[in-house]
């Protein structure tokens, strides 16, 4: 089999995976992440979990304002990709290889997420299981159907749990 056919392969089922569960890489804007953690109330020595953190820009632009940030990333070449993007935030930011649906997620003052409409319901469910202490929930372009946010813009959903 030729590397190249090899190669791609890989590729494909490395983004393919993320498209099967949640979302496909598709990075947010830099001028919508500053609005993100704007009206999410994040703040200096906080901490924010990306599920689903593609390249770590989010990561990278709540980082440079002094917050904590814990990405979960499904996709390997993504998880390498972000962890370089945000080397010299290092101290401040942990990107995990996981599938986020599987895991405990620690305690943080955030969680911050961009997936597809289909998946909203069962976010919601896994994050009423999940979380125990006050948490913002700011999710980027899509709501969660049948639960009116708490705050939004144009296509920000801000929603709380825990509490
Ligand atoms: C729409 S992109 C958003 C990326 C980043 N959060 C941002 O705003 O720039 C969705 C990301 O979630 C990842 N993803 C989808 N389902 C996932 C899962 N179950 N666990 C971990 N990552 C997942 C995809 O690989 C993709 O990188």
């Amino acid at each position: 089999m030729p590397l190249w056919f090899i190669i791609l392969s890989v590729l494909v089922l490395a983004f393919a995976l993320g498209v099967k569960r949640g979302a496909p890489y598709l990075p947010i804007l830099k001028r919508d992440s500053d609005v993100l953690i704007k009206l999410g109330g994040l703040k200096s020595g906080q901490t924010v979990i990306d599920l689903g953190s593609g390249d770590g820009r989010f990561l990278l632009a709540a980082a440079r304002l002094g917050i904590k940030g814990i990405g979960y990333e499904i996709n390997p070449i993504l998880v390498a990709v972000s962890r370089l993007v945000c080397w010299r935030y290092r101290h401040l930011v942990t990107i995990h290889l996981a599938d986020f649906w599987r895991v405990k997620l620690p305690p943080a003052d955030v969680i911050y997420t961009f997936l597809l409409p289909k998946y909203m319901t069962e976010l919601d469910s896994y994050l009423k299981t999940q979380i125990k202490q006050p948490t913002t929930l700011i999710s980027f372009a899509f709501e969660i159907p049948g639960r009116k946010p708490d705050k939004h813009n144009r296509n920000t959903f801000i929603y709380h749990y825990g509490d």
